[in-house]
């Protein structure tokens, strides 16, 4: 399976670095091309010269000190690689990833990546729990790289806890599943919303929902993951992804994402809609404030156009419609129907009687129909492992 693939290893300087020359030996031996990159502090762990050995190539620590050697750019290595794996990376170098912070051939290398990032922690237990880690961990999240979460067990330090870097074979065993997984979306066209809509009553005031636009950015980032070029329509949300293969768009009211999303859906093979777009919009905005009054307050509003059910009806051949369904009862029941009328491939129905799933969160238990009479019943779940079943059965759909 990494035959012939690309990979670049960048070492960092943590005890757990001695375990690299077994990850570079299984990978060669797997057939892929290896060039590792160190800074001058992972030197003090692991020689160069066992690494150099292993790959069967110089390895580039100081770029200025290889001259002689024809690959020591970091951009070139940025195009040449099919993915590049960080391991082990301590509190240090993530910092410097999440902020940009380039004064190694290391993270120039990583900030020239085209390619998937894989990025596998390594520190105490204390350092890796601090908040400032964790946020350089879900900074480095949003810009799509993957992070191989450490394990838990006995530290150099002689304490015990998260931080021990995943062992070399559990990391070529996700390096298959990458290839296999990007190989199944790659090049296809992927349109996705996500967030609420806000419908604006006055220069202040708006109808909306609680929706936080993270299952949707959960999908964008999975699907980029897979080799999709991604179109995100988002309505108003505080998330933050950054992704070279993520086109994102951003819209406010349900009559702006209609606009964006009729105008990208002819291109796309695949489109999901996690979007909770308002049903309902003030048939007129009042241009000052409202005032308060004393008597009861009533709002003309009048339908928004249903933006999946107009894709249903415009659906091309070999087009995957998905759209999602909120339900507070009945949830099958209500789903299949929407499932029905709005032509759709799939849909994804969140229960708000199922403890942990819907709107906010980090969590989501979700039941995905097709077409063709399947269910599938998933676990209370990470949203990005939601994201990861969901395109899962789409991709096999289409096998
Ligand atoms: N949807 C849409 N345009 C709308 C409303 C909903 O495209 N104006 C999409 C949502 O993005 C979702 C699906 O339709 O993928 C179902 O949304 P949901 O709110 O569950 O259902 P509705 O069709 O709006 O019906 P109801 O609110 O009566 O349950």
């Amino acid at each position: 399976m990494l035959k012939g693939k690309k990979i670049v290893v960048g070492i960092t300087g943590s005890i757990a670095a001695y375990k690299m020359p077994f990850l570079v030996r299984l990978l060669v031996k797997e057939g892929a091309e290896v060039r590792v990159i160190m800074t001058p502090a992972s030197t003090d762990f692991v020689t160069p010269l066992t690494l150099a050995t292993l790959s069967q190539k110089g390895v580039i620590i100081d770029p200025f000190k290889a001259a002689s050697w024809e690959w020591s750019n970091h951009v070139e290595l940025g195009q040449w690689a099919d993915v590049m794996i960080f391991a082990p990376v301590t509190a240090n170098s993530l910092g410097k990833m999440a902020c940009g912070i380039a004064d190694n051939f290391v993270i120039t290398a990583y900030l020239s990546a085209k390619c998937p990032v894989f990025i596998a922690p390594a520190m105490d237990l204390d350092m890796y729990k601090h908040p400032s880690t964790q946020k350089n961990i879900s900074i480095l999240l949003s810009y799509g790289n993957s992070i191989i979460e450490p394990q838990t067990g006995e530290l150099a330090s002689g304490l015990s806890g998260p931080g021990r870097m995943e062992e070399p074979e559990k990391i070529i065993a996700l390096l298959h599943q990458h290839f296999a997984q990007s190989q199944a979306l790659h090049k296809k066209k992927v349109l996705i919303t996500a967030g609420p809509t806000y419908e604006k009553i006055d220069p202040v005031r708006f109808i909306g929902n609680f929706s936080s636009g993270q299952m949707g950015f959960s999908l964008a980032k999975e699907a980029a993951r897979r080799g999709a070029e991604v179109t995100l329509v988002s309505g108003p949300t505080h998330l933050d992804i950054s992704h070279p293969a993520i086109h994102r768009i951003d819209v406010s009211t349900a009559d702006s994402m209609y606009k964006a999303c009729l105008s990208e859906a002819g291109k796309a093979d695949i489109i999901i809609m996690a979007a909770a777009v308002a049903d309902y919009t003030p048939q007129q905005v009042a241009t000052g404030k409202i005032k308060k009054s004393s008597s009861a307050m009533h709002l003309d509003l009048v339908p928004t156009k249903d933006i999946l059910k107009t894709m249903g009806l415009a659906k091309k051949a070999n087009q995957i419609l998905v759209g999602f369904a909120l339900e507070t009862s009945d949830a099958i029941a209500n789903a299949t129907k929407k499932l029905k009328e709005k032509h759709l491939d799939f849909i994804v129905v969140n229960s708000l009687e199922d403890a942990g799933a819907g709107f906010g969160g980090e969590t989501n238990k979700v039941t995905i129909l097709s077409k063709g009479g399947e269910k599938y019943l998933g676990q209370l779940k990470e949203k990005d492992a939601v994201a990861s079943d969901i395109l899962d059965l789409i991709t096999q759909s289409k096998q």
